[in-house]
């Protein structure tokens, strides 16, 4: 597995430093950086990929120190087989706390659940308010899941978990379901026995517990292995398991309108 924090970049280049401080947007703080008035650590620094590191390195613009807000966090974590969600379980061999710089970003939490064996996207903030929202069922957003299921579904099945089927005695949600490609894997069940499945890909506005897993078994195919690859208008591009990213502006953005929309 790929190392988590230490990957992640430390610095930021200083346009861009300057602008998400608020001095100007990001090609007005170009030319105020050719224009010798940015100091870096008490040296006029011109040249445009400069990097500065946010948390050491002092940033003056005409002599006036400049800083990052200091806001709420947004991060998205690929979350690896085997952690559990939760940032502090002094019984879980594992926990998602570890994968993530919570000494950097204090106060920070997941914002809903995988289940330990479920890997992907796993988003973290440190702000309540927009998790509340994010998590209220009249708010749900929409998440994809990737699921390698026993067999092949029917189109009857696949019509059910469409429209709805019975959970608990309450009804899911309309889903959207596509069915991709087969695969051949070992039933976890019994290692020796090669079975062969389907990738099915499952979106869904709710977030009742293993609802994909107990979707799928309860038309009879059980789910062998779970991926969640977006989470409303955020997806999980090319971040490599076990390693973190900040959201940038324009996602956090997005989820905010995703979390307040009225549905
Ligand atoms: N549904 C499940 O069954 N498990 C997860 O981890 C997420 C959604």
């Amino acid at each position: 597995m790929a190392e988590p924090a230490d990957q992640h970049e430390e610095t930021m280049r200083l346009q861009r430093f300057l602008a998400r401080a608020g001095v100007d947007s990001r090609r007005r703080c170009e030319t105020i950086i050719t224009d010798g008035r940015v100091t870096v650590n008490g040296t006029v620094v011109t040249e445009l990929g400069s990097r500065v590191d946010p948390r050491g390195d002092v940033v003056k613009v005409d002599g006036a120190v400049v800083r990052l807000p200091e806001g709420f966090a947004y991060l998205m974590l690929n979350k690896p087989a085997g952690y559990v969600t939760t940032m502090d379980d002094p019984h879980a061999e594992h926990t998602v706390a570890e994968l993530v710089p919570v000494d950097r970003y204090p106060g920070l939490f997941p914002v809903g659940r995988l289940d330990a064996d479920t890997t992907g996207l796993l988003l973290f903030t440190s702000d309540g308010e927009l998790n509340q929202r994010l998590l209220h069922p009249s708010h749900h957003v929409e998440k994809t899941y990737l699921a390698l299921v026993a067999g092949t579904l029917t189109r009857a099945e696949a019509g059910r978990l469409r429209r709805g089927i019975e959970l608990d005695g309450v009804m899911t949600k309309p889903a959207r379901l596509e069915q991709l490609e087969e695969e051949r894997f070992r039933d976890p069940r019994r290692l020796s026995r090669i079975v062969r499945g389907r990738w099915e890909r499952l979106s869904i506005s709710e977030g009742r517990t293993h609802q994909v897993k107990n979707m799928f078994k309860a038309v009879g195919h059980p789910v062998a292995r779970l991926h969640r690859s977006a989470f409303g208008p955020l997806d999980l591009g090319d971040l490599e398991e076990g390693c973190w990213r900040e959201l940038t502006p324009a996602e956090v953005d997005a989820l905010r309108r995703a979390a307040y929309e009225e549905k």
